[in-house]
């Protein structure tokens, strides 16, 4: 099993960037404990970032086929992206909308998710920790599936 873990626009800055929001995790302490965890679970994956709504939107179809599912944190593009939804929606993959904070507990336009429309599911609040949450609810999605 295969999946693809794809992180939106400013979390190439995890680490220095609001770390009492966000924590002190870098991306890459992030990548090497999905790695990790992957590895223990037999399964593979793919870790990408990018800070642009059209390289998401590729990386996005270029997943079908190739892997069985998303974790997508789309950054602050989940508040206002229809295209990304509808790359979502087209590729017909089962995604796991992710969010280090507890986007709830924040500003109103944080309550507002594009992607949540076509998820599986979504994880916030529980910070990096998210991440193994999120493949484990993936993996046991797809497992289930057959
Ligand atoms: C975030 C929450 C978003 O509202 C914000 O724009 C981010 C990070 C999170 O992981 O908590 O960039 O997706």
């Amino acid at each position: 099993t295969s999946i693809l873990i794809l992180n939106g626009p400013n979390l190439n800055l995890l680490g220095t960037r609001q770390p009492e929001v966000y924590g002190h995790s870098t991306l890459a302490d992030i990548e090497a404990m999905c790695r990790a965890h992957a590895a223990a679970r037999g399964a593979e994956m793919q870790f990408a970032q990018s800070n642009h709504e059209g390289a998401l939107i590729d990386q996005i179809h270029a997943a079908k086929g190739v892997h069985a599912g998303i974790i997508l944190n789309a950054g602050a593009y989940t508040h206002t992206s229809i295209a990304l939804m509808d790359a979502i929606a087209s590729v017909e993959l089962p995604t796991i909308e992710l969010h280090l904070s507890n986007v709830h507990a924040r500003e109103d336009f944080r309550h507002v998710s594009y992607i949540a429309k076509v998820a599986l599911g979504v994880i916030c609040g529980f910070g990096a920790a998210g991440y193994p949450m999120a493949m484990d609810a993936l993996l046991a999605h797809l497992a289930q599936k057959g």
